[in-house]
């Protein structure tokens, strides 16, 4: 009881006033059915920087992040309550169109998931499907993200080669780069990295970096290294709460609640 009150104030820990704020959930709660996976969870993500998710499996981290860009709309029996504020509008809404929501709020998985096409038709899918067909103007697009991605000097030449070809962490730049094809303000990513080797998970780490200055980022990891590596805010769950959020070193060093501190120190349980 006590930690939970302690906890509720460092959740409003970031000034509003001298931050700029990309989103903003307040007392978000998702429900699977009657199981309240995800309890009021109020936290704001600073534009231009990395906010990670970090707490043990079946904390709700994915539960979170996929009500952020209304992916559990998709999951039959899930719930989403609460205000998830983007540019001064609720996007969870009903009457909220989920299709231009995602635009803004992109997303990147898991596992890499792209599709049975080419490295070019990846990227330029979803643009053409929203009526872009200017041949010029989609190869400047597949030039610029690729080269965002990290992936550029890989695959410039094979452009038209199946991107089921490619190693899977090429595959998951591959899906960073289609994500940011859609110009989104917002990437969302969860566990991007989890299913890579370490090189592969240290071009990932770097391509995200490289990205900061266009994008902001919320990364669910559970790799407590990644996270002080490349992350300015996070945010640490248990058992379907946030107990604490604030600056990702004083999480790491200083953090202000047992929880946590046993979480981050790795003496869990
Ligand atoms: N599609 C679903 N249907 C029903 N319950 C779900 C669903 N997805 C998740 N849950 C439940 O919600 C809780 C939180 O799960 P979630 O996947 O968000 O955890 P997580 O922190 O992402 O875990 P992990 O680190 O293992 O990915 C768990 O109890 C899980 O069983
Ligand atoms: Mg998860």
């Amino acid at each position: 009881m006590e930690e939970q009150k302690e906890a509720q104030q460092f959740i409003y820990h970031l000034d509003e006033n001298e931050h700029e704020i990309a989103m903003k959930t307040k007392d978000v709660q998702v429900f699977y059915g009657e199981n309240e996976a995800m309890k009021k969870a109020s936290l704001q993500f600073e534009r231009y920087k990395i906010t990670s998710l970090i707490g043990a499996s079946g904390s709700g981290k994915s539960t979170f992040l996929r009500s952020l860009n209304r992916m559990n709309d998709n999951i039959p029996g899930a719930k989403v309550k609460g205000q998830i504020m983007y540019r001064g509008l609720d996007i969870n809404k009903d009457d909220v169109d989920i299709y231009e929501t995602r635009k803004h709020i992109g997303m990147v998985f898991q596992r890499p998931n792209p599709f049975s096409k080419s490295i070019y038709d990846n990227i330029t899918f979803a643009l053409k499907r929203h009526g872009l067909h200017d041949k010029e103007k989609l190869d400047e697009i597949v030039e610029t993200t690729l080269k965002q991605a990290s992936l550029w000097d890989q695959v410039k030449d094979d452009l038209n080669k199946s991107a089921l070809a490619l190693s899977g962490g090429q595959q998951q730049r591959l899906c960073i780069a289609r994500a940011i094809a859609m110009k989104p303000d917002i990437l969302l990513m969860d566990e991007p990295a989890s299913a890579l080797d370490p090189i592969s998970t240290s071009n990932v780490e770097d391509t995200m970096l490289s990205l900061k200055d266009k994008y902001t980022i919320i990364i669910v990891t559970h790799n407590m290294q990644q996270a002080g590596r490349i992350s300015d805010y996070t945010a640490f769950f248990h058992l379907g709460q946030v107990v604490e959020f604030n600056g990702t070193r004083k999480i790491f060093t200083r953090p202000k609640i047992k929880t946590t501190e046993e979480y981050v120190s790795g003496h869990f349980g």
